[in-house]
């Protein structure tokens, strides 16, 4: 693997653990204003500290996060829906590899739609946003997006994150499900997996670490951290799941703690 490659992946996969705590923000490229992230710098700034990388588009880095501040950056390039269209998988790519190139980031993201009515047109679209990434040595996420219709099966997650990687993506973002670890065996690059919609934070500690025990190289997580009443808290505690291995009932206790400090 290019030295380019490597290097960029190892500030996103911490090397000592070789996992990751992504901070998913990047929903408003098709919800808007999103609950949680209405005023994105408000949201962004507390939990800076504590993600090991942020997942957002442009306009929200150029805007919301300070350029002096070290961390790691996914840039999701693709786009061109909203929550109004009629169908959600007619997206394309919204960034150029210059513009990923002069923000310094470590990483692109766009989203491929196995299934779906624009399955060709967004691996068409994966596979041209690889041969511009390899020319600059910038690995590419690939977002598993699953239509309404869809099932978030072992079956269907496998399909996806391995026609991803069989097209060159360096790492892969979907969901956990039953049988996780058949998703990740067969997939010959990294797995991180979305939060999904905001639950209890229990729940949401037990997916953290459901995931990482069956797999997956980390979390790329929004909604259950953002909408979180600690969403400091919250960060933490999946921080030291994915990085500490620590239980469920320990991570628990840190969320339930920091609130008091
Ligand atoms: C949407 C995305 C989002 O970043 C991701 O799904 C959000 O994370 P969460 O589900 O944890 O809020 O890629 O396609």
């Amino acid at each position: 693997m290019d030295w380019g490659v490597k290097n960029r992946l190892a500030r996103i996969f911490k090397p000592d653990t070789g996992k990751t705590v992504m901070l998913a923000v990047d929903h408003g490229y098709f919800l808007g204003p999103t609950s949680g992230l209405e005023v994105p710098s408000k949201t962004i700034k507390p939990l800076l500290p504590y993600a090991n990388s942020l997942m957002l588009t442009r306009g929200v880095l150029r805007t919301s996060v300070p350029a002096d501040f070290d961390i790691p950056i996914v840039l999701r390039v693709s786009g061109g829906t909203s929550i109004l269209s009629k169908d959600l998988s007619n997206e394309g790519i919204t960034t150029s590899i210059r513009e990923a190139i002069r923000l310094n980031v470590c990483a692109i993201a766009l989203s491929i739609f196995v299934g779906s009515e624009h399955e060709r047109e967004s691996l068409l679209n994966l596979a041209e946003l690889i041969n511009q990434a390899e020319e600059f040595g910038i690995p590419v996420l690939t977002v598993t997006a699953v239509g309404r219709e869809m099932t978030r099966d072992a079956k269907y997650l496998s399909l996806c994150c391995r026609i991803a990687a069989e097209m060159g993506a360096h790492f892969v973002k979907t969901y956990y499900c039953e049988d996780f670890e058949k998703v990740v065996e067969t997939c010959p690059v990294p797995v991180v997996i979305a939060g999904g919609k905001k639950i209890p934070e229990k729940n949401a500690l037990q997916l953290a670490h459901n995931a990482i025990s069956h797999g997956a190289a980390g979390v790329d997580m929004g909604r259950n951290i953002f909408q979180s009443d600690n969403p400091v808290g919250m960060i933490q505690a999946v921080k030291a799941i994915v990085h500490k291995r620590i239980s469920v009932e320990e991570a628990y206790k840190m969320y339930e703690g920091s609130k008091k400090t």
